[in-house]
């Protein structure tokens, strides 16, 4: 019969060997180029979001318009991060503990996709995934109370940076001075105020920036965006798709307008 006259492949030890090799290769391929793994999950990354993957910098942020692909390429970041880096502690933090979770199960969706991952997801839970290479990730509520009890963070990510509160922020940021760890803010933006327009604006060249208007988005059409503009009107159009610090509806004076008020000589302080 034709299977006694020809070896079976899988007992081959210089098929298995060259195998291996392969793997092993790849994989190494995987380590220094967190798009192989989006690719492997069955995501092809829009040039922005390659170049985010690729990204070596410390601190990056993120200001794209609503749908842009901002989530999806942050939990590709973390899952990279998870898998190549035995013991890496990976934060999730958000306005809220729903928001953390949502981007949470991108990551989960993104682990589930990958076939033949050497590295096993040993606790998993709706918060948190413990693997078997002592990498975590874990998804937190925006409560200053329950980051600080963490520590040697390597990658920090902060979904809806704009609508977090200053007080977080700076309760987080102490974790990655000492760890040496990344920072990562995506938002849309919500006003000119907040630690994410200050470091957007005033943040000097230690951040890497990265803005994406719904127009540079391929998944969004001319056609559709100019209907959203006439539906929800110029003001939410601009902030949510085209990225832009509108003045929030209870900011009286715009800040442009203090700007120049501060900076003009002719203006005479009222104390001091
Ligand atoms: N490179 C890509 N290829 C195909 N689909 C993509 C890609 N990037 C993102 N998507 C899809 O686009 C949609 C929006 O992505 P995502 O949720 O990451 O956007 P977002 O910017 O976080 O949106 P939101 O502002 O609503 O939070 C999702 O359905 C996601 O699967
Ligand atoms: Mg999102």
């Amino acid at each position: 019969m034709y299977y006694e006259k020809h070896s079976d492949s899988s007992s081959n030890p210089l098929l298995i060997q060259a195998a291996r090799n392969l793997l092993a290769r790849q994989r190494e391929a995987e380590r220094s180029d967190a798009v192989a793994l989006a690719r492997r999950v069955g995501i092809n990354p829009d040039a922005w979001q390659a170049d985010v993957l690729r990204s070596t910098e410390r601190q990056v942020a993120l200001l794209c318009s609503r749908q842009a692909g901002k989530s999806t390429v942050t939990s590709l970041l973390a899952l990279h991060e998870a898998l190549h880096r035995p013991g890496a502690l990976v934060l999730l933090l958000s306005p809220s503990l729903r928001q953390s979770q949502e981007l949470f199960l991108k990551v989960k969706q993104a682990y589930g996709a990958l076939t033949g991952e050497i590295v096993q997801a040993r606790e998993e839970s709706a918060l948190r995934m413990h693997f078997s290479n002592d990498a975590r990730i874990v998804a937190l509520p925006g409560k200053e109370a329950t980051i600080r009890g963490f520590s040697g963070v390597d990658l920090l990510i902060i979904d809806e940076a704009s609508r977090v509160s200053d007080e977080l922020y700076q309760a987080v940021r102490p974790m990655l001075a000492v760890s040496g760890g990344r920072i990562v803010l995506l938002t849309t933006p919500a006003g000119k105020r907040g630690f994410f327009h200050t470091e957007w604006t005033e943040g000097g060249d230690e951040w890497q920036r990265v803005k994406i208007t719904a127009r540079e988005c391929p998944r969004i059409s001319s056609e559709w965006l100019e209907a959203e503009r006439q539906r929800i009107g110029d003001w939410w159009y601009r902030q949510e798709y085209m990225c832009e610090f509108v003045e929030t509806l209870d900011q009286v004076f715009s800040y442009d307008d203090i700007q120049r008020a501060l900076d003009d000589p002719q203006v005479k302080p009222l104390f001091g």
